[in-house]
């Protein structure tokens, strides 16, 4: 498998505290059969900058680091960029850098929010061939309460990824019936862990694929597996159905 959203370069983020960790996440990864992870450490989210030349020498720190313990696992370059202003400008400058040097960009949203630029955003990032693709959308509080608002990101030019635990129902049963129903409904293209550490926040990524497999059909489940294959191929990623979001009767929106 490959996990395209994880947080395993140590003490830059909230994510692996320190290289041991680092490395017994490796480890976990590689024991549930990931051979590659994206490294996706937060940058430009007001708290952590972690400019893309910072985040290649880490990898490369890592990956040697991996090496040297035996550890079959491969660290690519990316981050997990905060929306901003100043994205298009920084994304020049290379401050901001795609996953694995592709024309894919994990970007991430605030929790509550979405920015009223988001779409204008979308669309210049298209122009300039670069395709982004939000992170987590399901645990942003106005796209899980407004569907409709997600797929309209998704036909502006965006892609979807959804977190493995929140498949797996580690973030509520609600959560996880709308990460199935937007499977079925063109609104996710990827899932993948958002691994932070190797308690609460592990990978169930397996476990987040058979289980879609299972409620959504083997067809799904191939789907979003070839598709992070894809993207290190830089290929385009297809669509099984057209985004289309059922919206939700006014009392059952939390
Ligand atoms: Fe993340």
């Amino acid at each position: 498998m490959i996990d395209i959203h994880t947080h395993i370069l140590p003490g830059i983020d909230d994510g692996a505290a320190d290289e041991a960790l680092a490395v017994q996440m490796a480890q976990a990864a590689q024991q549930e059969g990931i051979h590659t992870l994206i490294a996706t450490p937060h940058h430009a989210n007001g708290k952590y900058s972690n400019p893309g030349m910072h985040v290649r020498h880490d990898v490369d720190t890592l990956n040697r680091l991996l090496e040297a313990q035996g550890v079959a696992v491969k660290v690519l370059a990316g981050q997990e960029v905060r929306i901003n202003r100043e994205l298009l400008d920084d994304l020049q400058a290379g401050g901001t850098i795609g996953l694995h040097d592709t024309q894919y960009l994990l970007l991430e949203l605030p929790t509550s929010d979405v920015p009223s630029y988001t779409e204008e955003l979308i669309h210049e990032l298209r122009i300039q061939h670069r395709i982004p693709i939000i992170a987590h959308p399901e645990r942003n509080s106005v796209l899980a309460a407004h569907p409709d608002k997600l797929a309209h990101l998704i036909e502006a030019g965006a892609l979807s990824q959804l977190t493995s635990h929140s498949v797996n129902g580690a973030f509520g049963r609600k959560l996880q019936k709308l990460c199935l129903d937007w499977c079925g409904q063109g609104l996710a293209q990827f899932v993948s862990s958002d691994a932070h550490n190797l308690g609460n926040r592990a990978f169930g990524l397996g476990q987040a694929y058979s289980l879609i497999g299972r409620e959504c059909g083997r067809t799904m489940e191939e789907y979003l597996r070839d598709n992070a294959e894809r993207l290190l191929e830089r290929e385009e990623i297809p669509f099984l159905s057209a985004p289309q979001a059922r919206r939700k009767q006014w009392w059952k929106v939390w």
